[in-house]
């Protein structure tokens, strides 16, 4: 059978990360490519018992359910981002099947085809999927390690008029960088300015290294200084706690809530009533932030190992801002070599990382490179900071 597939369909590549993981699979291969959790800091016994509950508590967790989410799940959500500044009700949120649904269904209800999104530079890759998929045309504007850089922000805004703006403000997905509170109130009130939605994008918000910083949500400050309701917030329950459960929330104005219902109901319907109500048994039974300090204790404690190894390995021309929060180190190679042709070689030497191009939209900085630290620990990373540094060694030589 020859089939006719959708021209749309040719324009997505597919996931870089995902298809290095293909080949990392049953290999003694050490990945610091995918963006994976900790496995040993699942809270396994705390979700074996919180689905018990979800079961026993009669059959509805085994029903349909609403489109819009699991209620009570909702309205524990609000409560937890309350406690973020953000004050919203159950009817400005809808559930969805992790957070990468909630940015497929924003695109679907507010793009057409040929339609101009502004991201940052890098973003993250797989919302670059979803913008292709959908024929939509990406620009993206200069960002530093404090954030976009609001005059170019500004100027692309005036002439590309996008739809939206994609961002990750904090412990973005690849660099790892915080915005400045100057920079999101910056951001915000151009988009305000110019009545342009953001998408605020935040997987990683609490995964912070440091307990007491504090980092406001574009939401947050929006909804304290200017009122202007442009930001739709989305989150997920798969950095927190697992990613299996699939469940992420997106939070906006009501009218954007309803056709993301309307999107949903299309889509899958609901997002599983198993999942949402083992995740409000969770909140309910289990100190979620405690869990949340002792994963993001660890994961400091990941990002500060695989520092100090690369730093001993002692490779000139190696760059990185050493993240303050999130899961990746965002590495700069030595000028001039190509990150894709060293993955060859690193893989070969049994290691793997995901090349920064597949986080650009055009422009790629090819020397450029995603490291994840949180999946391994001890003699693993050691093992794979000692691969690649060979690889980056004998690459160079080579070159
Ligand atoms: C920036 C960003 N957004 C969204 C997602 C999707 O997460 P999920 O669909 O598991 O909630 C990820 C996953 O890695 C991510 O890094």
């Amino acid at each position: 059978m020859e089939f006719r597939f959708a021209s749309r369909m040719t324009q997505v590549k597919s996931s870089v990360v995902r298809d290095i993981l293909k080949l990392t699979q049953g290999n003694d291969i050490v990945s610091f490519a995918g963006g994976l959790p900790a496995e040993e800091l699942f809270p396994v016994q705390a979700v074996r018992e919180a689905a018990d509950r979800a079961i026993s508590a009669g059959t509805s967790a085994l029903q349909y359910g609403l489109t819009e989410g699991y209620l009570p799940l909702r309205e524990q959500l609000c409560v937890r981002m309350a406690q973020k500044g953000m004050n919203v009700q159950p009817e400005e949120m809808i559930i969805t099947t992790g957070s990468q649904q909630a940015i497929s269904l924003l695109v679907q209800v507010l793009t057409e085809p040929g339609d101009t999104v502004l991201v940052e530079r890098p973003t993250y890759l797989a919302c670059l999927q979803v913008f292709e998929l959908h024929g939509l045309k990406v620009v993206a504007a200069e960002s530093d390690e404090h954030g976009m850089i609001p005059e170019d922000v500004e100027r692309l805004v005036r002439e590309h008029k996008p739809k939206f703006i994609y961002a990750v403000p904090t412990f973005g997905n690849p660099t790892g960088n915080v915005w400045s509170l100057e920079r999101r109130q910056e951001i915000l009130r151009i988009c305000a300015g110019h009545q342009v939605p953001i998408i605020e994008d935040d997987p990683y918000g609490e995964l912070k290294y440091d307990e007491n910083a504090a980092y406001p949500t574009l939401f947050a400050l929006d909804q304290q200084q200017f009122g202007s309701g442009v930001v739709i917030y989305t989150s997920t329950f798969s950095k927190i706690v697992a990613p299996a459960l699939r469940t992420g929330w997106a939070i906006g104005d009501t009218q954007v809530i309803k056709m993301l219902a309307k999107a949903k109901q299309a889509a899958d319907l609901q997002s599983s009533t198993m999942d949402q109500q083992i995740l409000s048994q969770l909140l309910a039974h289990f100190p979620l932030d405690e869990h949340i300090r002792i994963i993001s204790e660890s994961y400091g404690d990941r990002m500060r190992e695989m520092q100090s190894l690369i730093k001993a390995q002692k490779i000139e021309g190696l760059h990185w801002i050493e993240p303050k929060g999130g899961m990746f180190l965002w590495v700069e190679l030595p000028e001039g070599l190509d990150a894709e042709a060293l993955l060859r070689v690193a893989v070969s030497k049994g290691v793997a990382f995901v090349p920064g191009i597949a986080f650009y939209a055009y422009d790629p900085k090819r020397n450029t490179a995603r490291l994840n630290f949180t999946h391994n620990k001890g003699e693993k990373t050691v093992l794979g900071v000692a691969r690649l540094a060979e690889a980056i060694r004998e690459f160079t030589a080579r070159s």
